[in-house]
């Protein structure tokens, strides 16, 4: 179902010659070019399986004058690219479309320097959150970037999406500063974690789970003020149920159970992933709207994501991918975001997915403003072509 999926030329673009993959072997040592094809595979696929490419060559830099040579040698002979990082992108914009040469940045990990005073770190493009995250610690600093940095954490059961909006209305109103997370996830959501993962729910079942975190810098005074957020609001009706901890381990377990929402829903079948941000108010309008819309057609359509920037990640599974069902979710939920003023692409980017519908999000002179700074940094269009701007 390749091409179905695709439809698209590749470009005029060079082929890779053996006087490329030499010229490659002397810039970079001869283990950091990749050729062989079970080597490349991995390369060349998304981790949620949605797109697969078929490039040939992988290499893997280790220093920005490498990067460099390498890029200089494409642009003279017109040989596209696909830079890579972690591959863990959900709109294809991370894999080769046809035979683009894979730029590994995965030893480019160096953490350059860490300024304790300013609290700025430098480091290499390829390193990972988690790292970086470490190395912070060590230093009593925190990476600001979602992820690790878990202070205390609750897990609760709140009866509908309007109760969401009023709990976390007053968890800014009282937790202020230290409010660090606010993820919500819906029942479908959770219970793939739980019936297609075996994960542990650590509460009853309930319409709608919101995961609460806060990171301060008194531990004490931090979970005091959690503690009487959580008393007033259970009292109020509007937290249901729930758990709170500060020990490691059952935070990790909290955010284990949310973070494994991605993974779960895939065992479904095939996924189709939408990374939108709406307005809170009609932050989970369309979930209903397309279940509705799909009816038995689905296997699950459920909605979760990060309230406090207004992104929601709303997935729908079928047991195995049908173009029927792809034609009623798209364009359809793009023109929906549309008309709520919300935007198509929140986190995940545009990547090879979503270019002919960035135009419900980007007027045409912001369109033409983005080509021409892509035409001045890569006049021949070698890198990643086929993603983000449409033709
Ligand atoms: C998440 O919030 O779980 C990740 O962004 C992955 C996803 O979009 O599903
Ligand atoms: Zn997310």
């Amino acid at each position: 179902d390749l091409d179905e999926k695709y439809n698209i030329e590749r470009k005029k673009f060079g082929v890779v010659t053996p006087t490329d993959i030499n010229y490659f072997k002397s810039v970079l040592s001869e283990d950091r070019v990749l050729t062989d094809e079970s080597e490349v595979m991995p390369f060349n696929i998304d981790w949620i399986k949605n797109c697969r490419g078929q490039s040939q060559v992988v290499l893997k830099p280790k220093t920005v004058e490498e990067v460099s040579q390498i890029l200089t040698h494409c642009n003279a002979k017109k040989l596209a690219v696909c830079p890579q990082g972690g591959n863990t992108g959900l709109v294809g914009g991370s894999v080769p479309v046809f035979d683009e040469i894979v730029l590994s940045l995965a030893l480019m990990n160096k953490i350059i320097s860490l300024d304790e005073i300013s609290g700025s770190l430098v480091c290499e493009a390829g390193c990972i959150l988690e790292n970086l995250e470490q190395h912070a610690k060590e230093h009593n600093l925190i990476m600001p970037l979602d992820l690790g940095a878990k202070g205390t954490c609750h897990i609760g059961g709140v009866n509908n999406f309007e109760d969401i909006l009023k709990l976390y209305r007053s968890a800014k109103l009282s937790l202020g500063e230290i409010l660090s997370a606010f993820e919500m996830a819906d029942a479908a959501a959770i219970d793939a974690c739980v019936s297609s993962l075996k994960l542990t729910n650590p509460i009853s079942s309930y319409p709608f789970y919101v995961l609460i975190e806060t990171h301060g810098s008194n531990e004490t005074h931090d979970s005091e003020k959690l503690g009487g957020f959580l008393e007033q609001e259970m009292a109020s009706g509007l937290i249901l149920d729930g758990t709170v901890s500060s020990d490691p381990n059952k935070i990790h377990a909290m955010w284990t159970l949310r973070e494994s929402i991605s993974t779960a829903v895939l065992l479904d079948g095939y996924v189709f992933k939408y990374d939108v941000s709406l307005p809170l108010k009609d932050y989970y309008k369309l979930v209903p709207k397309l279940k509705q819309r799909l009816g038995p057609t689905a296997r699950r359509v459920c909605g979760y994501g990060h309230i406090g920037d207004g992104n929601i990640h709303i997935n729908v599974s079928i047991p195995a991918y049908d173009k029927r069902t792809l034609e009623m979710l798209e364009p359809f939920i793009y023109e929906e975001v549309a008309k709520l003023d919300g935007s198509i692409s929140a986190e995940h980017g545009i990547g090879f997915r979503k270019p002919h519908y960035i135009h419900y999000s980007k007027d045409a002179t912001s369109l033409q403003l983005m080509k021409d700074i892509k035409q001045l940094m890569d006049p021949n269009g070698i890198l990643n072509p086929y993603k983000v701007l449409p033709d």
